[in-house]
């Protein structure tokens, strides 16, 4: 079944990209950059990566980014995940990043975009990856910060397919986000929310109702709502579940108790992607590994997370097409 997994093609919805920033790298770029960072070696970064929930993460992945200044460095940056996504055959792949973490270190936002997406560009002509970009908004920032956020994304649209909202989902409702999003969808960006991660399932039908999102990110509460989970489920309204996330944050204690299998089973648009993969120990094999080992599933199942995600991803029926045909043969042969 491992090797199954492996080689399964996949198609990733939920990454943020400067959650793929390996210790690795993260001490390269700080000796070129001459920034310091708090740690003396790669086991003691590691060893500081034990949350307890969403927002010790945070204070450790913002510090993170801190090392990462020009171009090149973003470049560099989404080059390597680009490299785990080809060895985890994953075929397309729509990424978020935060520019606000950087330009309010005084990094332009085109710095930025240029970086990442010219590694996409490689990515697709030498790796034959396919992907999007997706711009987010902290939530615990304001408005008015998401605003000027919203009108620097606006010379770069041919470049960003959609909008987010990530940070901590505790004290910060959609509520302050609802005139900016609605600016950004009449601009023609699609939208995704974070919603029903650590905060309840009110939150997601909020991302619904007053934003108006095209897929939630994780929205794993849902179940605790039952018209909710009926709605998702009748509006196919895809959920990108982050299974490794989830346990390294506690929002289940253990991967048994993860309820992404009931949600599969249940008829729900969910798909499986990595986060913070850096951060919290896998990309996309070995968040499938980590459902398949608690949860004993068929390779139809399995493949079904892949056929969910093309569903859900934000490109055309035309590009849809060989990626389906491609996971599906797949499962025929093996
Ligand atoms: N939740 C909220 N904000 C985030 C996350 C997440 O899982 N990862 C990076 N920023
Ligand atoms: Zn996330």
């Amino acid at each position: 079944m491992k090797k199954f997994i492996q080689s399964l093609p996949k198609v990733e919805l939920h990454l943020h990209i400067e959650g793929s920033l390996e210790p690795e790298l993260m001490f390269e770029l700080a000796k070129r950059n001459k920034i310091a960072i708090p740690f003396n070696s790669h086991e003691e970064v590691r060893a500081a990566y034990n949350f307890h929930n969403l927002q010790s993460f945070l204070d450790i992945y913002y510090q993170g980014a801190n090392v990462l200044i020009h171009e090149q460095d973003f470049f560099d940056l989404t080059w390597a995940y680009l490299l785990r996504c080809k060895a985890d055959h994953v075929m397309h792949t729509e990424i978020f990043f935060d520019p606000q973490t950087h330009t309010a270190r005084g990094i332009a936002f085109d710095t930025v975009v240029k970086g990442i997406d010219r590694a996409l560009t490689r990515g697709h002509e030498e790796l034959a990856i396919s992907s999007k970009l997706i711009m987010c908004f902290l939530r615990h920032l304001d408005e008015e910060s998401a605003f000027i956020t919203l009108n620097q994304a606006l010379a770069h649209k041919d470049k960003i397919i959609a909008v987010g909202l990530d940070s901590s989902e505790i004290g910060n409702p959609v509520q302050k986000f609802e005139r900016v999003f609605k600016k950004a969808i009449d601009h023609g960006f699609k939208s995704v929310a974070h919603a029903g991660e650590e905060g309840p399932a009110s939150n997601i039908r909020d991302a619904l109702e007053l934003l108006k999102v095209d897929r939630v990110d994780h929205g794993v509460r849902c179940t605790e709502d039952p018209a909710l989970l009926a709605q998702l489920i009748a509006q196919k309204i895809p959920l990108t579940v982050c299974p490794l996330s989830n346990t390294k944050l506690k929002v289940y204690k253990n991967m048994t108790e993860h309820n992404i299998v009931e949600l599969l089973r249940h008829g729900v648009c969910v798909t499986i992607n990595s986060d913070d993969p850096a951060y919290f120990g896998g990309y996309m094999t070995d968040n499938f590994i980590a459902v398949a080992d608690a949860h004993p599933l068929s390779k139809a199942e399995l493949a079904q997370f892949t056929v969910n995600a093309i569903h859900a991803s934000f490109i055309s029926e035309q590009e849809k097409q060989p990626l389906l045909q491609r996971t599906l043969d797949y499962l025929e042969q093996n």
